[in-house]
């Protein structure tokens, strides 16, 4: 199989990393990639929402398979693009992608699906934003309406930030505070069978101790030792599959993966947000475990037959990644520094260095390009070992300003 993945950033160095693992897999190539993908695909310069320019490189390289890594691409209706020609597409098409690209959309289908969800209110105007505020009490949780790539959330005590917040969004959801740890369940699906992937969590927030900005997420472990046994089929039967036919009852066949943010509250879990597309960080690890070949896989989301692969196979063990973020992350971070010890990390046993903002300083050289700049993998029997190993990588690396969490699975890690 010839496969074409979309997207430069961590995630994607996953998935192209897993297809190069894949026997079936002979070809792989990538847009526009980064220079860790290139040592194990293809790049190509272009512009990944573009449909034309998308379809036009998929059909000169003839691809049996395109991967939509981000959600840009799929809002634009690139995998329309790709099924309108007839070539293998992993990912929704537009109008099913506005589980991401809109939340009010999204609330809409799990109000519709009766998808346990935290209660919530669209707002436009300061009046309506005033009454949510005060219906739902603090701490106060404003969501930009569109897309914001996991930033346009703010959390706060403070209603002066919240109001400020929903100021300068425009449209806004206004919801209720879940309390409980948050698990990124991904679950893949042709419209007809869905099949879910291993729970994972994320770290949202930049610094120590949950503390500072909403970022996309600074680092992710899988699997999750104190998960309740269970939690995956109740996921799979009061939110999945409820949603699913919800869509299709809409026309909207929902064909890709669906991402499933859940708070496992006292009440049983809830739905957070739902993303089109594969999460970053978790992907570096959710992928990492997996045994199953992963290419036939994804195209079954496209060509059906995903109800035939049954269940997927894990490798035992466990995954922890530490995303490198440049100075500055989230706000404007700090680009064009050379980045040393790449060699060195990447030769620690048990790790590898998947790259996300990076870009070639000349022929030899890497830069930092991006605000998560590397999405360091530790890997081991158990979640001490692997996270001990990810941490002893992220330590030969050099990068001028950057930081990192330090407690990247400790709690589950002790917990042990
Ligand atoms: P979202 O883009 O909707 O995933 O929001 C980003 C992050 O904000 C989530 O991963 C949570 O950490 C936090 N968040 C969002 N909605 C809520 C909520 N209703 N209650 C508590 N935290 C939330
Ligand atoms: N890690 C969160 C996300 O991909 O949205």
């Amino acid at each position: 199989m010839k496969a074409l993945v979309l997207g430069g950033g961590g995630r994607e160095h996953a998935l192209v990393r897993a297809l190069s693992l894949d026997p079936g897999v002979t070809d792989i190539h990538c847009a526009p990639g980064n220079p860790g993908i290139s040592e194990i695909a293809e790049n190509h310069v272009l512009n990944v929402t573009d449909g034309l320019a998308v379809t036009e490189l998929a059909a000169r390289i003839r691809a049996e398979l395109v991967v939509i890594g981000p959600e840009a691409p799929l809002v634009a209706g690139v995998a329309d693009a790709l099924r309108d020609r007839g070539i293998p597409v992993f990912g929704p098409d537009r109008e099913a992608a506005r589980l991401e690209g809109s939340k009010a959309f999204a609330k809409e289908i799990m109000e519709a699906a009766g998808v346990p969800t935290a209660k919530a209110r669209v707002c436009r105007t300061p009046g309506q934003v005033s009454d949510a505020l005060n219906e739902f009490g603090a701490p106060y949780v404003v969501k930009d309406d569109g897309l914001a790539a996991g930033k346009g959330v703010v959390v706060t005590e403070d209603r002066g930030a919240a109001e400020r917040h929903a100021r300068e969004c425009g449209r806004v959801v206004i919801e209720e505070y879940l309390d409980g740890p948050e698990v990124s369940l991904f679950v893949l699906t042709d419209g007809a069978h869905a099949l879910p992937l291993l729970p994972a969590q994320d770290f949202k927030r930049a610094y120590d101790g949950d503390q500072g900005p909403n970022t996309g997420g600074m680092g992710a472990y899988a699997p999750l030792p104190w998960a309740p046994p269970g939690l995956v089929d109740e996921v799979m039967e009061t939110v999945v599959r409820p949603t699913v036919s919800e869509m299709n009852r809409r026309g909207l066949r929902y064909q890709g993966l669906l991402y499933v943010g859940l708070a496992l509250t006292s009440q049983g879990p809830r739905v957070v947000e739902f993303n089109a597309r594969f999460g970053d960080p978790e992907t570096q690890v959710v992928l990492d475990r997996l045994a199953t070949p992963i290419g036939a896989v994804l195209q079954a989301t496209d060509t059906g037959g995903l109800g035939a692969i049954g269940s997927l196979q894990w490798k035992k063990g466990a995954a922890v990644t530490v995303v490198v973020a440049a100075e500055n992350y989230p706000g404007d971070p700090t680009k064009g520094d050379l980045i040393g010890g790449l060699d060195a990390a990447g030769a620690m046993e048990g790790a590898y260095v998947l790259h996300a903002g990076t870009a070639w300083d000349g022929a030899r050289e890497v830069k930092s390009n991006g605000g998560r700049v590397l999405s360091v993998v530790g890997t081991g029997a158990d979640l001490r070992q692997a996270r001990e190993r990810a941490y002893e990588a992220v330590g030969k690396l050099d990068l001028r300003g950057s930081f990192h969490r330090t407690d990247i699975a400790e709690r589950a890690a002790a917990e042990l």
